[in-house]
This record gives C-alpha cells, structure tokens and sequence, in this order.
C-alpha cells in the first residue's frame, strides 16, 4: 500500500506509522519483543516515568539508498549512548542487541513509510525507554518498557538547508552543572520549553544555552551541538552539560578529512565575533548553518554568516553526510547498518 505523504514538503513531525516494536523487562530479564499496531501504551498510573521522569529516548534514522537499499547511521553509537542515559537515571541498559534487531524491524515493518531516494527526507526512528513499576517514594523502578517507534521527517529547522538565527538567553538553563544534560533524559527537553518557546516568540529557532555554572562558555544549542570554524578550525564546545552527539563525533572526523585541526573546548560568548561559521549538529538538525547568534541580555549581535548564506564547511559537511547515508559514497567509517 502506498503512502499519500508529500515527501518533499514533509515538516520534522509525527506522522503515525503501522508498526512498533516493544520489549519488557520484568523479573530480572528482558522478555520477547513483540510488535504493536496500537500507537498507545497502557502502563500504571503510579508508573516511575509519569511522577519521576524515568524517560530516556534516541534518535536516529534510516535513509533510502541510491541503489535502493536501506541504511541506518550509526546504530551502534545510539546504542551505546541510551545504556548511558540508562545508567544516568538509574534504569536498567537495554542491550546492544535487542536495540539493533528493534530499530531494524521497526524499518523494516514501515518500509511503505521510509522517504524515497531524492526526496531530502528520511525515516526517524525513536527507542525510547520507561519506568513502568507503580512507586510514591521516589525510587527507581524494577520493570521497564522499551520501545521503537518510526516516524518520516523533513528538516528540523524551517526552510531546510539554510541559515537560521539563534539567541543566548540567560534567563533559563536546560539542565544543572553536573546534572542530566549529558544524558538523552525527557526531563531536559521539559526544562527547555520555556527557552524555547520565548526564543520562538521572537523570531529565532532556538536557544543556543550557556553553560549553566559560569554563563560563561556556549552549551549547545537546542536539541543539537554547537560547532564553529574558526581561522580553519573546527571548534566544539567540551562541556559536562551537554549532550555528547553522535553528528558532532562524525563531523570532527570528517574535519580532520578535510584537514581541518580539531578543538574540542570551552568557548567563550565573545569568540562568536571571531568565527567564519557556525552550525547547529544533530540528527533531527543534520547541520543548520546559523546566520546570527543574538545575545539578548546585551543586546550584542553576532553576524556570522556576513553574505547570508550558509558557508563552505558546513555545506561540504553536508553534502559528505548526505553522500555516506544514501550510498553515494563508501562508507569507509562503518557508520552504516544496512536493513536487508
Ligand atoms: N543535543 C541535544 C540536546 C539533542 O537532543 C540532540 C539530539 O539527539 C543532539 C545534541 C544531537 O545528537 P545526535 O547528533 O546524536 O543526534
Ligand atoms: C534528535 O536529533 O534526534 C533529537 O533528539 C532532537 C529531538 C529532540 C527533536
């Protein structure tokens, strides 16, 4: 059966797809997966997640190949990086294996779902995680619900491959010095809806956050990482609040490629007058050239992009990216897990 989906206007939203993947773990072990028509969830009202945040979610996605076939990027570093989330909140780590077959039936089973070729949009597959045992003290939970689900998207930011205007805040931080940030928690994106609901207000699509001890360094930026190029180098943000993303990590070893040295450090509010580009790294954002960072505590504006277009790195950023994940080119990283 075909879908009726616009692929080529499709905004970052959710569209119900037919399949979902679910896996319990009870009495000590995780139980069979099973899969699920119904896009809702039955769990106790007493439940972890619902009173204390036991949430923890990925992202990834999968793309339709120029020969046809069926790649995920990077599955393993998702993997991996949700049994740390996991860990974070005191939950139990869903194991390499039952996330890897999830995620790829979950493809697999929604296939009429996934993006053709061509069309810039890619299927978005969301695991995420839930403390399902009833508790009133606060404790963590003994049973937990893991699931997959797949959604097909469009760029995160409106417009897609072009700049966007962010803003520095000091007002809100997302998470604490040495809290949550370094982990995909639910609760961090609740903390930031207030940022980013007065950000949107005035125009920019997201706030890029300080660091939430000093107000000193940039954080990162919305749901993705902050990177810059600065006399020739790529410059990141090393931070204990940030999320460590899986974009950024491949955007540095495709700088290095490209021959660029590599930073990973504080950076301060003022080095934004110093940059030839910036962008904002993600899955969901892949990399959006940022045009303008407007301090709105001091009313300083900093023009990044001075022709108002996106720049060379990032646009070479993108086109490797968008090459590696359709096929185009080898994938000599062994970044990509095919769904046969
Ligand atoms: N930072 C935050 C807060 C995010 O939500 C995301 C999205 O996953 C990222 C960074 C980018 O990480 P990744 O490149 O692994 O998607
Ligand atoms: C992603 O890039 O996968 C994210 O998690 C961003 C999302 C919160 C919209």
């Amino acid at each position: 059966m075909d879908t009726e989906i616009d692929w080529g206007s499709l905004p970052f939203g959710y569209v119900p797809t037919d399949y979902n993947l679910r896996c319990e773990f009870r009495d000590g072990k995780w139980g069979d997966i099973e899969v699920s028509t119904s896009d809702t969830i039955t769990i106790p009202l007493a439940a972890t997640t619902l009173h204390y945040a036991q949430e923890i979610f990925e992202g990834l996605k999968a793309f339709r190949g120029v020969d046809g076939k069926i790649r995920i990027f990077r599955l393993e570093e998702n993997a991996k990086r949700m049994r740390e989330s996991a860990k974070g909140l005191r939950m139990e780590p869903v194991p390499e294996e039952i996330f890897r077959e999830m995620c790829i039936r979950a493809v697999k089973l929604n296939e009429r779902f996934l993006p053709p070729y061509g069309s810039g949009a890619s299927l978005y597959i969301r695991p995420f995680e839930i403390g399902i045992s009833p508790r009133i003290g606060v404790k963590e939970a003994d049973e937990y619900a893991f699931i997959v689900m797949v959604t097909p998207v469009g760029p995160y930011f409106k417009g897609g491959f072009r700049n966007t205007n962010i803003c520095i805040m000091r007002e809100f931080d997302r998470v604490a010095p040495q809290g949550t940030g370094r982990w995909k928690a639910g609760g961090n994106y609740a903390a930031s809806l207030g940022a980013t609901h007065k950000a949107h207000s005035m125009g920019y699509s997201a706030v890029l956050f300080l660091d939430p001890k000093e107000k000193k360094y940039l954080d990162e930026c919305g749901p993705a990482n902050f990177y810059a190029i600065k006399n020739g180098k790529y410059i990141t943000p090393k931070s204990d609040s940030i999320l460590p993303s899986i974009t950024n990590m491949s955007l540095m070893t495709l700088a290095r490629e490209m021959g660029m040295e590599v930073e990973e450090r504080h950076i301060t509010v003022d080095e934004l007058a110093e940059v030839s580009e910036a962008g904002a790294c993600g899955t969901a954002a892949v990399c959006s050239p940022i045009g303008e960072v407007d301090d709105i505590d001091t009313g300083v504006k900093y023009v990044i992009s001075k022709d108002g277009k996106p720049g060379p790195v990032t646009t070479e950023f993108v086109r490797r990216l968008d090459a590696i994940r359709h096929g185009e080119e080898p994938d000599v990283h062994g970044w990509i897990t095919f769904v046969e």
